[in-house]
């Protein structure tokens, strides 16, 4: 979906004024969008933020070539207005959000983000700070790792596998994926285990999304773009789970409606919408897209561009 990112972008990215338009990657990751954007709008500036180091490493060899076009931050996203005030950019006319973790983080064994291989259970995208993922399993209360299986999840046998990890973790603290695996596909029942793919898959990213408090920064992360962008300025979000998507597409309609009350002859400039929708709902990848990259299967994709430059 990264061609349709761009047109949704191009808009606001191909005219240059007096200054040349920013654009800003919140989720640099191997740097694979942040490079299409810098070749397919030569005009722009890019800023490019990402909270894992070894990503910012790895792509900040791979835009070498573009000199100080591209300006590569550790930043988590919703540190965005701090780190655009730092570099003196007022407002952007672009900001890309290619949520969730990067083929290389999934690959990285060591990571422990993937279930297929054994790994410690780390699941920080940012390795300097934070607990990870075995901290969580074996400190949290019951309660609290049902809540996290069922919302971050979306896991129905929450309490059942949340039982088992409490009944092993007093025996021996996990460290490893492969014994929460095995404990997962141990604690389901027949059908849940035929539907859905691996067993482990919704705990692992329930773990992943607590690890690196996903939602909640995204929850900020989203707002604060819109609120940088400049009139005519273009925000795209590529999503890959429900609960993401959600958030994004609350905030745009939030952002595209009009909040007058009702009865009001004339609508004052504060009530009037600030965004205009540019995707009908979520877009999602064609049928050659998942063929190519099975990972893109998920993925929900929605735009939206500033029109109006007042906050409410
Ligand atoms: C799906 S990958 C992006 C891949 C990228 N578009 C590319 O072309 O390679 C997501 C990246 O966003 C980073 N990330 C996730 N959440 C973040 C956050 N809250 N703040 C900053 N970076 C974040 C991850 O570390 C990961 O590198």
């Amino acid at each position: 979906m990264l061609q349709r990112c761009l047109d949704l972008l191009a808009p606001a990215l191909e005219e240059a004024g007096p200054r040349p338009p920013v654009v800003v990657d919140c989720t640099l990751g191997l740097g694979g969008h942040s490079e299409a954007l810098l070749a397919a709008f030569p005009a722009a500036r890019l800023v490019a933020l990402d909270r894992d180091k070894e990503a910012l490493r790895l792509s900040g060899e791979r835009l070498a070539p573009y000199g100080d076009r591209a300006t590569l931050v550790h930043a988590v996203y919703d540190e965005l207005p701090e780190v655009l005030e730092r570099l003196g950019i007022p407002k952007v006319q672009g900001v890309l959000f290619d949520l969730g973790v990067s083929s290389m983080q999934l690959d990285e064994a060591d990571r422990g983000f993937a279930y297929a291989q054994d790994a410690p259970l780390d699941m920080r995208m940012d390795q300097t700070t934070g607990i990870g993922a075995a901290e969580v399993l074996n400190t949290y209360p019951p309660g609290e790792l049902v809540r996290i299986l069922r919302a971050y999840g979306e896991e129905k046998q929450a309490k059942r596998i949340v039982s088992a990890v409490v009944r092993e973790r007093e025996k021996e603290p996990f460290s490893n994926s492969a014994r929460l695996v095995e404990l997962i596909r141990d604690s389901l029942p027949q059908a849940a285990k035929r539907t859905g793919g691996n067993p482990a898959k919704r705990t692992f990213q329930a773990l992943r999304i607590e690890v690196n408090g996903e939602l909640t920064v995204l929850e900020r992360a989203v707002p604060a773009a819109v609120a940088s962008l400049d009139v005519g300025g273009r925000i795209a979000v590529l999503s890959y789970h429900s609960l993401e998507d959600r958030l994004v597409k609350q905030v745009f309609a939030a952002g595209a409606a009009n909040t007058a009350p009702p009865g009001l002859p004339v609508v004052p400039e504060r009530y009037q919408p600030r965004l205009k929708l540019l995707t009908r709902g979520a877009e999602l990848p064609t049928e050659e897209e998942v063929a190519e990259n099975r990972r893109a299967a998920p993925a929900r994709l929605r735009g939206a561009e500033r029109i109006r430059a007042e906050e409410r």
